[in-house]
């Protein structure tokens, strides 16, 4: 079945962009003039979804405030509400009744691709093995901690990129770590995880964590990953939103040369 929606968990509190996120939700701090969470929306039509579900919190109206605005005639933009936080589990399992028994996108809007290649790339993967299938990147020692850490083994018949995964650690400690691959938030889900989802307890952080449901999905062999190198922008600290708003503003031809020459001259005093 063709993959043609997309959830977005978006009910988190921002605590990380105190005293921003008082008044504006974190997805709605700007990217220059565009909310990140408008770059997810557009990703999310780019690679052919037809709707997205926005998971919200009902303390963050202008989330569906933003939502009303923002359905276009290719995508359908919609609102759902996660009503305690949970945990980010939790989050997608609050989408099930609106997503329906189909394949789904979930993508984080705390991270903002350079284009939908992984996003495509992924339900193609997703089409053709029948199998739920995530993004993922190698990275530094440093940064395994920060992330859902995975052991893989290369997927019979497939590319190098193609992986299935056998193991799923959530933010491992340094010595804990299974490989320097990561998961990035991108993911393609059978809707068979929202029975996983409805088993998974309490664990890292005492919440419901998607990475248990993908670790159930990883015993039955039923989960596979793309390492992608694609451009990414983490922009889950004020200083990765701080690099994304330059880089991005940085890539515009509108905006674009006129910033690089205003940082060459404050560089060249
Ligand atoms: C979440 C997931 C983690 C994943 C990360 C990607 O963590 O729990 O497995 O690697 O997103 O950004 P969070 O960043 O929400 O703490």
């Amino acid at each position: 079945m063709a993959v043609r929606t997309a959830v977005i968990p978006a009910a988190g509190m921002g605590t990380r962009f105190l005293p921003a996120t008082r008044a504006t939700p974190k997805e709605l701090l700007p990217i220059y003039d565009t909310p990140a969470l408008q770059f997810v929306i557009d990703e999310a039509a780019q690679a052919g979804c037809t709707r997205v579900v926005i998971v919200t919190s009902r303390a963050k109206p202008s989330i569906e405030n933003y939502a009303s605005a923002a359905s276009t005639d290719k995508v359908a933009v919609t609102v759902v509400y996660q009503d305690s936080p949970l945990g980010l589990g939790h989050a997608v399992s609050c989408a099930r009744q609106a997503v329906g028994d189909e394949p789904f996108v979930v993508m984080l809007p705390d991270e903002i691709m350079g284009d939908a290649s992984l996003t495509k790339e992924l339900i193609v993967l997703y089409e053709k093995s029948g199998k739920s299938s995530i993004g993922l990147k190698r990275v530094a020692a440093a940064e395994i901690s920060s992330y859902g850490n995975v052991k893989v083994v290369g997927h019979k018949g497939d590319t190098e990129d193609i992986v299935e995964i056998l193991q799923v650690v959530e933010k491992p400690k340094p010595a804990d770590a299974v490989s320097d691959i990561v998961i990035i938030g991108r993911y393609v889900f059978s809707p068979k995880v929202f029975d996983k989802l409805e088993q998974i307890k309490p664990s890292a952080n005492g919440e419901l964590q998607l990475t248990d449901g993908l670790a159930m999905l990883a015993n039955e062999h039923a989960l596979l990953g793309v390492v992608s190198e694609i451009t990414r922008y983490d922009t889950g600290t004020p200083m990765g939103l701080l690099r994304a708003v330059i880089e991005i503003a940085l890539e515009r031809k509108d905006i674009g040369p006129q910033l690089n020459s205003w940082l060459k001259e404050k560089f060249n005093k």
